[in-house]
């Protein structure tokens, strides 16, 4: 395949990054190069965005400059600052990047959101491959895959190249994925028939296997099909789906291939089974809580629930079992977390009480209402001729307080307008916490409804960790850092 030589964005980001982070350790390029062992011109074409490093020296450039890999990926309005820091939308930070994902087409006409998938997993970090069967190559060429993998796409047993190789393949992969799976490649996998690379490849693999089925619903209820589905359930493939709804006969039944955000959810989700989270139980709030008035207002505030919603994605990504209780949100409540929508303070307070028991870490990012009015009113309050309006409250309960279970590790977030440290750390003892994520809700790129949040995080030793603007996404991950390292 002819490459392009011209820098990508990817290539750009990296380069930038190698600058600010040489800068920051005040070292020259000759001296980051001997210090990895690799040539002085190498790694000056690394800052000039001429070549993108591998993720082997990658991973020793993080070590030297202190730095988590993952850092030379993300978007830093710091860094970026001609950029908006909403561009760095948490959706595209994940643990997917450096994953090494096989993705199986097959030819079902649901193979056009596939080049979406395909697409989306790169721009989440992750190396993708694409093996075509030979049907799906009548429906899209290679071209279209190959263009957005910028990888050789395998579309034929017997080219003995190496990276064609089915051997090779199945084990460089660190998932393979068949998305649009059709009743035909099922049945194939099933019964074991290596006549393409794509079969030939999962059958020669130990990975995990996940196959998307997609089909019209009669293929999919038939007997054939559905014997096929528990043969490769019982082999320990997760088939998940198909859908139900629009189908490109016109007919609205059982047989949709899931959407690709939800596909890469479940990548996602087991990739990270096996991660350092693995056998813990999180809880996690998220968002506001709704106090009501009468039957028509209530007092809420503007959480939008993004940052537990991240705080759980990444829970659910590194292994956790993941609870997430929230109050009422927009947010779409994500795949493979258990997920309670409470409405308020006192609904959210006895769903943490049951839900806590078994608990290893309670994550408390929801904005709970401090006031409840004292009565709610059982008719809409009419405005008539009054000229204002006065309205009786009373505090909600401390649900942080009052959430109290052996071993159970706490933490709470402090959204303040001023004296961040000093309320969050009298907040850190009144409520006996082991950790208070603090943030100043009025600075830029931190608090409510964007994508972005600046938190400084203090531990119960008084330990303060002050992190620059990052994606909520990452945010979440440095918090779970620190929990992980109180907790071992
Ligand atoms: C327009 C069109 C759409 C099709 N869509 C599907 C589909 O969604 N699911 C399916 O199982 N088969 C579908 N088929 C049939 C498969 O393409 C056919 O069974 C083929 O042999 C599958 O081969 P493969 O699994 O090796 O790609 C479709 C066929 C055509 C012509």
């Amino acid at each position: 395949m002819n490459r392009k030589k011209s820098p990508t964005k990817l290539v750009n980001l990296i380069a930038e990054k190698l600058k600010a982070a040489r800068k920051e350790k005040k070292m020259t390029q000759e001296q980051v190069a001997n210090a990895i062992g690799i040539h002085i011109v190498t790694y000056g074409n690394y800052e000039l965005a001429s070549y993108s490093p591998s993720l082997k020296i990658l991973e020793k450039l993080a070590f030297l400059f202190n730095k988590p890999e993952s850092w030379f990926f993300a978007k830093d309005p710091i860094i970026q600052n001609n950029q908006h820091p909403s561009i760095n939308n948490m959706n595209f930070n994940s643990n997917l990047i450096g994953k090494k994902i096989l993705l199986g087409v097959t030819g079902s006409i649901s193979i056009y959101k596939s080049l979406y998938l395909a697409s989306q997993l790169k721009q989440r970090g992750a190396l993708v491959k694409v093996i075509m069967s030979e049907s799906s190559q009548k429906f899209i060429t290679s071209l279209s895959f190959e263009y957005i993998t910028q990888e050789k796409v395998i579309t034929s047993l017997f080219d003995i190249s190496e990276s064609n190789n089915h051997i090779y393949n199945g084990n460089w992969a660190d998932i393979i994925v068949v998305a649009p799976a059709t009743v035909h490649t099922i049945a194939r996998i099933a019964n074991g028939i290596a006549d393409d690379p794509l079969v030939t490849t999962i059958l020669g693999s130990t990975k995990p296997k996940l196959i998307f089925p997609a089909m019209e619903s009669n293929m999919w209820e038939n007997d054939a099909t559905q014997s096929n589905v528990q043969t490769l359930k019982s082999r320990g493939f997760r088939i998940i789906g198909p859908a139900e709804g629009y189908l490109a006969s016109g007919n609205i039944a059982m047989g949709r291939m899931l959407e690709p955000v939800d596909i890469i959810s479940y990548i996602s989700t087991i990739l990270g089974e096996k991660g350092d989270l693995r056998g813990k139980t999180f809880v996690i709030t998220a968002g506001p809580t709704r106090e009501p008035i009468d039957p028509i207002r209530y007092i809420s505030n503007n959480s939008s629930g993004k940052m537990g919603f991240a705080l759980a994605h990444v829970a659910r990504d590194r292994g956790a079992k993941t609870i997430l209780v929230t109050g009422p949100t927009q947010m779409t409540a994500p795949i493979e977390i258990d997920s309670i929508q409470t409405n308020t303070a006192h609904e959210m307070y006895e769903t943490l009480k049951e839900v806590c028991i078994n608990a290893d870490v309670l994550i408390m990012a929801a904005a709970v209402s401090d006031w409840t009015p004292t009565k709610m009113k059982k008719e809409k309050i009419k405005k008539f001729g009054k000229m204002d309006f006065t309205l009786k409250t009373k505090p909600t309960l401390d649900i942080l307080s009052n959430i109290n279970y052996d071993n159970l590790f706490k933490v709470g977030f402090a959204a303040e307008t001023k004296n961040l440290e000093q309320h969050a750390k009298q907040k850190l003892i009144d409520k006996n916490l082991d950790v208070i994520v603090a943030n100043n809700v009025t600075e830029k790129g931190a608090g409510f409804s964007i994508d972005t949040n600046k938190v400084t995080i203090i531990d119960n030793k008084g330990n303060t960790l002050k992190l620059g603007i990052l994606s909520k996404y990452e945010v979440a991950n440095q918090i779970i850092n620190k929990i992980t390292s109180m907790m071992s």
